[in-house]
């Protein structure tokens, strides 16, 4: 984190149920790679600003997003978070439900892509989706995002600057490769309005027309 972004976290008040899962998921010898402070603020003003009953993570990590996309929803909203590894929907599922959060969030466990083929085949429909998983399925993870998105939904991903990799010309990865495909398409497709926010590690917001 740069001086500006640690002076404006510093302004905030403790938060002290997001300390603990972040705590707690690095006790759990997960990475520390939860979203920016400021960034699952903004997650939660997003999904209560856009009056969200229905939201969808790509990502699970230790719960710490899915406490701040819980926190926005509506009354009886609910979010499901999808999540490779059984051990960190585990923890995911222990933080969310000590932060008050276990009626509204469900977890289905395995490979993200065939959670949302499933998903779409069944005609699920969100209104808001926050996509933070595996770097090189962001291209993949918003075509369904797409497909699955009520008109008006919001698309919002992690991490779009990779750490400065993604504006680097001599990384050429395929995770680099698929995030700058990724920002590519989002300001270019005629179905979304899009931003990035080049804080942190950059956040991209879309907006399905
Ligand atoms: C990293 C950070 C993330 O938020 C993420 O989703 C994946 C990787 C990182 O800093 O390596
Ligand atoms: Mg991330």
């Amino acid at each position: 984190m740069n001086i500006e972004e640690q002076y404006i976290d510093g302004l905030f008040e403790r938060d002290e149920v997001l300390e603990s899962i972040r705590e707690g998921t690095v006790a759990q010898g997960m990475p520390d790679i939860a979203v920016a402070d400021g960034y699952g603020k903004l997650l939660t003003m997003l999904v209560a600003m856009n009056r969200v009953t229905n939201a969808l993570e790509i990502g699970a990590l230790g719960g710490y997003s899915g406490v701040c996309l819980a926190r926005g929803l509506q009354a009886g909203g609910q979010l499901t978070c999808l999540e490779l590894l059984p051990q960190y929907a585990e923890v995911a599922q222990k933080h969310v439900t000590e932060a008050g959060f276990g009626h509204c969030i469900s977890y289905k466990v395995g490979d993200a892509k065939a959670s949302l083929e499933e998903l779409y085949q069944s005609g699920q429909k969100y209104q808001l989706f926050f996509i933070d998983a595996d770097k090189e399925g962001y291209p993949t993870y918003l075509e369904y995002a797409i497909k699955m998105a009520d008109p008006g939904a919001l698309i919002i991903a992690d991490n779009i600057l990779l750490r400065g990799r993604t504006v680097n010309d001599a990384k050429q990865g395929p995770a680099v490769q698929a995030v700058r495909a990724f920002n590519k398409q989002i300001v270019s497709d005629p179905r979304l309005e899009s931003t990035l926010l080049p804080g942190y590690d950059g956040l991209a917001i879309e907006r399905v027309k």
